[in-house]
Parts: C-alpha cells; structure tokens; sequence
C-alpha cells in the first residue's frame, strides 16, 4: 500500500493537511493550522489571492515550461523556497531534516528555523540544495553570534533575520490546546491535557522513537547546552531584533542578510539602508500581529519602494501554483512556502513534503501553459489584474 499522501485522492494541499490532521495531535495540528487573535489575517493571506484575476494569452504552445528563478545569485529549479517553520521535529521524526531532504531533492532551498529540533550541521548535510538559517535572538546575541558563526561554518548560504515578533502573536488554540501546561513543572496540570496525544499511536510511537520531546540545539546556552523546549510564545517573547541589531549581526555574518517580515514601504527602505539584501514581505502566516495587511497586499507598496534595489520575496497564504504565479506577477521574485509543506510533512514526513512540493509544481506548469507564459522568469502584470487601489500608495488610496 503507498503511503496515504500518495493516495491518487490527495490532489491539493488542502487534502494533505486533512491527512496531518488525522495523524497529529490536536496540539500539534493546531500549532501549525492555527494563527493569532481572531485569524482574519491568516484567513485574509488566502482568500485575497481570490481578488486578483489572471489574463491568459490563448493559442501559445508551450511543450516546456521553465520553472526556474535566481535568487540571491543562486538559481533555484522552482520558484518557491520552504520558509522556515519552528517546531518541525514534533511533526515527524526528524521533521527538519526531512523537509530539507525534499527541498534539495526538488531543486530549492530551504530555510531553517532557529527555533528547531534538528542539529543545524545535520540539516545541511541532508540537502543537496542550498539552506538558508533564520535567525531570532532567543537566548540573546552571544547565543545568537554562536549559531551564526555554525551555520556559516556548516554552508548556510543565506541569513534571514525575522523582525515582526517583538512579543509572540496569541495563538488562541495553543492556549485551549494547554500548551503552556503540557510543557510546565505541574504534573497535574499536564495530565488533563495528555489524551490528545494518546488518542495517535502512529505520531506517538514515532515522537518516543525520536527521542520524545525535542530541544533546541541551535540555542545552546554557554554552561547550559542546547535550550530544552519551552513554550515557543515565552522564547519568542524574549527574542525581540531592533533596526541597531542588524549592525553587529552584519559584523558576525558575512554573507547576504534578508529581511523577514516586511509589510510597508517605510519598513522596507530601512531594511535597504540596514543592508539587506533581500527582504521578504510576510506577516509571519498571520501568526504575530492579527490585522495587519495580507501579504499580496501589501507586495505593490513593498515592491513600489525597494525599486529594484533589492530582492522581493513573500509568503503567506499559498496553497496553489496559480497564488505563486500571482505573487510573482506582482513582483515578487520568489516565494516561501510554509504551512504548504509542513502540513505534508506533518502528514508523512519527506514523502509528504515531496508529494506538497509536486502538487505546488504540477499547478505551476499547468497554470503556465494555460496562461500562455513558457518560464516563471517571464510574469509580469499583464498576465494579472488586481484591483485598482492595489497601485496607490495607502495615503493615496480612497
Ligand atoms: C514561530 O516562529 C512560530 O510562528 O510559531
């Protein structure tokens, strides 16, 4: 029997996160599911992309479609990168390995959290493509420099500093969930909240398996070692980056820097000045701050201000080729993918995360050919119209 992600019945991502659903506890589904406050940005991040139509060029053959992008110098087979996403390992046994794995295997790079289970060196060593390292503070600068200075020994390529988590986003589930309880000192508090993970043998036998609860072993603290898993909203909470931190963070990384979590102009232009040389427009999957702008939204402003003087990526609510192929119409030059794949590989590990990857590009090529535009590299916004107000800056907008 073929794993249940390749079921012929899995035909888009929204089949591949009901299959993470079935096989993950409640807590975990819905630390990866879920967003902040209310959920009217996570929900806006896919439902705008509804807002934009696409204007097809019939009667064009196109036998060979490019899927390709450049990205920091680097070309990339396709044309969305899996954005990091924290916590990977309790998805499945060496989640971030495995995601990475499929990554490479694909052809695009992938992007791993700071806030993750796996070794970073082992991570690395799992792609053939290039990794990117995202960076918070947790644990402060001199535990920060010492992840920096491995990830650029191991051969990260790519440093990407997350600016929009002052203080983590309420996530409302993780509170009903009893995450903060499932990983406190009390015994009795954690019991009423433990059936949801017997209620899975499947994902419980391969967490014990993997060794139970992950720690952080790309926060290691000096005199501690690697930082035991915590409540991921308290280290959050702690790993505020400000505009002057970029300074010394540009001292101890030597590589290109990108900006994660950019949504207006202003914001932009300062990532420029503090020598970024990408930036990605992203409101962290409407995880932090509940209203703010989707992501495609915000894309004309970010897009209008950089002026071609860097790189513009974005993330945020993608679940189908045809949203990428929008997203870059509109000027991005790639995009990351975050929940598209971890609900595949919450699912079924590297196999789950192929099968998300093979859906998006499947989607891509079909999207293409009946738009009439033979490479990803081509789009631009005639094959797009957005509404109107989307080319004002906000001040202008009626
Ligand atoms: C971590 O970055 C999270 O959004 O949970």
């Amino acid at each position: 029997m073929p794993p249940p992600v390749e079921s012929p019945r899995v035909v888009n991502i929204a089949d591949l996160r009901r299959l993470a659903e079935r096989r993950l506890p409640r807590a975990v589904f819905d630390y990866i599911d879920g967003g902040a406050d209310a959920e009217v940005t996570m929900r806006e991040n896919c439902r705008i992309y509804d807002d934009v139509i696409l204007r097809p060029r019939n009667a064009v053959a196109i036998p060979q479609c490019d899927l390709g992008v450049t990205v920091l110098g680097r070309r990339l087979e396709l044309p969305f990168l899996l954005a990091p996403v924290g916590s990977s390992r309790m998805f499945y046994p060496r989640g971030e390995e495995a995601a990475a794995r499929a990554a490479g295997a694909a052809g695009t790079a992938y992007i791993l959290s700071t806030l993750s289970g796996c070794m970073l060196e082992d991570v690395r060593a799992a792609s053939s493509g290039p990794v990117w390292y995202q960076l918070y503070l947790v644990g402060g600068r001199e535990v920060a420099s010492g992840a920096i200075e491995r990830a650029r020994l191991a051969g990260f390529s790519v440093l990407a500093v997350t600016i929009d988590t002052a203080v983590s986003g309420l996530r409302e589930r993780d509170g009903r969930n009893g995450t903060k309880e499932l990983l406190g000192p009390s015994l009795g508090a954690r019991l009423r909240f433990l059936p949801q993970f017997l209620v899975k043998p499947r994902w419980l036998a391969g967490f014990l398996g993997d060794g139970g609860l992950m720690s952080f072993p790309n926060v290691v603290i000096p005199g501690q070692g690697p930082m035991a898993y915590a409540d991921v909203a308290a280290a959050l909470e702690q790993s505020t980056v400000s505009w002057s931190d970029l300074r010394w963070i540009r001292e101890v990384w030597r590589g290109p820097i990108v900006i994660k979590g950019v949504l207006t102009g202003d914001d932009a232009r300062r990532a420029l000045d503090e020598g970024a040389e990408a930036l990605v427009v992203s409101n962290h999957g409407g995880r932090q701050l509940d209203g703010v702008s989707a992501t495609l939204r915000a894309l004309p402003e970010v897009v209008s201000a950089v002026n071609g003087r860097a790189e513009v990526l974005l993330d945020g609510g993608i679940r189908r080729g045809s949203d990428i192929v929008k997203a870059l119409c509109l000027g991005a030059r790639a995009v990351l993918c975050g929940r598209a794949y971890a609900y595949g590989l919450g699912a079924g590990g590297e196999v789950g995360v192929a099968r998300a990857i093979g859906i998006l590009r499947a989607d891509l090529i079909r999207t293409l050919k009946l738009l009439g535009c033979a490479a990803v590299a081509d789009l631009d916004p005639s094959y797009v119209e957005a509404p109107p107000a989307w080319s004002c800056r906000p001040s202008q907008a009626v």
